[in-house]
């Protein structure tokens, strides 16, 4: 049985990723620094699935701690979720975040390099796009143009794998850009816990469905799109976890480097999500509508045909059941995971 490491395991994708590899059959070594999460979720991932993957509590920048992980495991691929991810964060420091999500990263691809294991898959961003020339977004799109640490750390990691593999035919590289991860496991034992006020729409509408925030702030309706709010492609987290198995399958048996959009191809307005939330909490949720946030685009979604034709992966929940999974999550863990 293959042995797979995830840096990050503990965090939100990471989690419901290790749920997912467990119960494909792989190995599972979680590498998490607990900076945004909590060593609780080994506990409910060996309740969801009867197995609790070895943990080391380290940090991706411990370059020594991450030549001891690949001398005493034999790890045959690696999937990448390590990283901070607060767009808001990622402006006021952007020191913080470069040193985190590149040095970090670059530590790790060393490490894999020096143990001989070249088969990695990243957790990289739609945000990668910066604002798209056009939508549905294919893989073969315009990068560049990101407005923010956050997404260009994604880009600049991207590159780095892009480069480190071009003159080593050993690589073998998955670059996954995510689209908008929302929703929880279905147990409501794992799902998304921002630190503090949440930055994304979904983590807040959950608040001010259970109270402890007074209303939804909507950033613009006059948007260029339906009904004048942000149009995005709001994935399950479930569904994304998924394509990690179909993902890590294929880089197990694949050389060279491939970009993949895991998206719905269905974009929904801020509106859309917020009635669908409406639906699931069965309550009707306050919202003003204020000025357009800086660095925002108009709409975001994928063409997610690739995924289907490379992995044979495609994402099954509509975002109806991405709002009953977040509600019955925020319901369950009113003070998150501790
Ligand atoms: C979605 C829509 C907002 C909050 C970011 C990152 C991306 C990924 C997902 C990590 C937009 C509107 C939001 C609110 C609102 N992160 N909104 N009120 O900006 O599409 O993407 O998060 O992987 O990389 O860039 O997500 O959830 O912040 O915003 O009206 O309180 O909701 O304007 O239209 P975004 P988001």
């Amino acid at each position: 049985m293959a042995a797979i490491l995830v840096t990050g395991g503990t965090g939100y994708i990471g989690s419901h990723t290790c749920v997912e590899l467990i119960q494909a059959g792989y190995e599972v070594i979680v590498l998490d620094n607990l900076y945004n999460s909590s060593k609780v979720v080994l506990d409910r991932i060996q309740t969801i699935t009867g197995t609790k993957p070895k943990f080391y509590d380290m940090d991706v920048l411990d370059r020594a701690g991450l030549d001891r992980v690949f001398a005493e495991n034999h790890i045959d691929a690696v999937i990448h979720f390590a990283g901070y991810k607060a767009v808001g964060e990622s402006v006021e420091k952007p020191l913080l975040y470069y040193e985190n999500n590149i040095t970090g990263s670059i530590n790790l691809y060393q490490a894999m390099k020096k143990a001989g294991c070249k088969t990695i898959v990243f957790s990289s961003s739609a945000t990668v796009y910066g604002d798209p020339e056009k939508c549905p977004i294919t893989e073969d799109s315009k990068v560049g143009g990101t407005t923010n640490p956050y997404g260009t750390s994604k880009l600049m990691n991207e590159k780095i794998l892009e480069d480190t593999a071009k003159p080593d035919p050993d690589w073998s590289v998955l670059l996954l850009r995510y689209f908008n991860p929302i929703g929880a496991h279905q147990s409501g034992l794992l799902g998304e816990v921002p630190n503090g006020i949440p930055n994304n729409l979904v983590p807040y509408i959950a608040r001010v469905a259970n109270g402890t925030l007074d209303y939804l702030r909507v950033f613009g309706n006059d948007y260029p799109t339906p009904d004048g709010t942000g149009v995005r492609d709001y994935i399950h987290v479930v569904d994304l976890a998924k394509g990690h198995i179909g993902a890590v399958e294929y880089a197990l048996h694949h050389k060279g480097v491939e970009h993949i959009n895991l998206g719905t191809g269905i974009g929904y307005s801020v509106l859309d999500v917020l009635h669908a939330y409406e639906k699931a909490c069965g309550k009707t949720l306050p919202y003003k509508i204020l000025a357009r946030r800086p660095g925002d685009i108009a709409e975001c979604y994928a063409d997610a045909s690739k995924a289907k034709k490379l992995l044979g992966w495609s994402a099954q929940y509509g975002i109806d059941d991405m709002c009953r999974d977040s509600w019955n999550f925020t319901l369950k863990n009113p003070n998150g995971i501790e």
